[in-house]
């Protein structure tokens, strides 16, 4: 039995050293922010890394998806998915638009796009799918209602770094991709996100929304925010990009440890990767029922394992911030989806021991 709690996550941390080695330029040189030299350079680096023209950093994630609408200069309904992180939800409130819910597929857990269409209204501005753990969305069914109701595209792409469709980055799909590099993502600078665009336009825009408005002349040309990145934040994405292709790799197999030892478990099925290309940054495992999830948790939270009900609940339920209306897939899914550890310091004999307590609970 491991000594130490396994949590469901744990964040991917280049060695101590090569990340004080990239801050001591930024001591040398006395820029903190304001689109420094290690924010270019790494926007730089991320682009290289993943095939992608425009990519720019930003504070969160959630500061990401507003920064995206605000862009598009989209006002209205935007549609979004219930099995989501309530972010998706928040950002698209706090730019004064309203959520409009459309159910997901049970199998890949992402947005249905048979549905989409019914909820489309006049008010209609935009579409917010979620390409869910990291598993793309069925970007060609999405991208077609799009343009016959002439609807912008925005990904909520948090999961996503390093997943793929068709052999291109997914980021590159929708009029903008807003992703987050928060510590518990595949590749992190502690804090961050970005907004990724194929459109040279939208990306000079994004630029200016996240530095107040400011145009190249310093003159506030539209209205815009704070939502730029430090140095420091983006030495440690600089150490961190190092690995990126190593924890991509180390992902893939841990994932294929767990399916495979719990593939012939009845009782629990898993996501379906319809169009591969994911990053398998998340294993998230579904109970048939609710009580099974319980049992499972708190066999594991015994042995001080804990994985994490993720996401959970679905976000129509929050009725402290949305008008609650039923989505039976969503909600019937976040009561049986369980995410277990998965992360690039988790040791063989630590998962191997996660995936033992779990046979117990079948056997049982
Ligand atoms: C689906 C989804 N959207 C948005 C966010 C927000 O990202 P951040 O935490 O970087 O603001 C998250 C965060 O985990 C998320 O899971």
């Amino acid at each position: 039995m491991p000594n130490n709690p396994i949590f469901v996550t744990k964040p991917t941390l280049a060695p101590l050293e090569e990340f004080t080695e990239i801050l001591n330029g930024v001591w040398d040189r006395g820029i903190l922010t304001h689109n420094g030299p290690l924010v270019q350079e790494l926007e730089q680096e991320v682009c290289k890394k993943l095939n992608i023209n425009h990519f720019v950093a930003v504070t969160n994630g959630t500061i990401a998806i507003q920064m995206a609408i605000k862009a598009l200069g989209v006002k209205g309904e935007i549609i979004t998915t219930p099995f989501t992180w309530v972010a998706t939800l928040s950002a698209i409130q706090w730019e004064g638009c309203t959520p409009v819910f459309c159910d997901i597929e049970p199998d890949t857990l992402n947005i249905d796009p048979t549905q989409l269409e019914a909820c489309i209204t006049p008010n209609t501005v935009a579409i917010m799918p979620v390409h869910v753990f990291g598993n793309p969305c069925d970007v060609e069914a999405i991208d077609l209602i799009a343009k016959k109701y002439g609807l912008k595209v925005i990904y909520d792409a948090a999961h996503a770094i390093g997943s793929t469709y068709k052999g291109q980055s997914l980021l590159e799909y929708g009029n903008i991709s807003a992703t987050s590099l928060h510590a518990t993502k595949l590749f992190n600078t502690a804090e961050g996100g970005a907004c990724i665009t194929k459109d040279l336009e939208l990306f000079e825009k994004l630029k200016r929304i996240r530095f107040f408005g400011h145009d190249q002349k310093k003159a506030i040309v539209e209205e815009g925010f704070n939502g730029k990145v430090t140095e420091v934040h983006a030495a440690l994405g600089l150490a961190n990009l190092k690995y990126f292709d190593s924890v991509l790799k180390d992902r893939k197999a841990k994932y294929g440890i767990y399916k495979d030892a719990l593939s012939g478990f009845e009782g629990i099925s898993f996501q379906e990767l319809k169009f591969g290309g994911a990053n398998y940054s998340y294993f998230p495992i579904i109970f048939d029922s609710e009580e099974q999830l319980l049992n499972a948790e708190q066999l594991l939270n015994k042995e001080k394992v804990y994985p994490r009900r993720y996401f959970y609940p679905a976000v129509n339920t929050l009725e402290a911030i949305v008008t609650y209306k039923e989505m039976p897939i969503a909600e019937d899914i976040a009561k049986r989806i369980l995410c277990l550890p998965l992360y690039y310091d988790l040791k063989e004999e630590e998962q191997e021991f996660i995936i033992q307590l779990l046979l117990k609970l079948k056997n049982s």
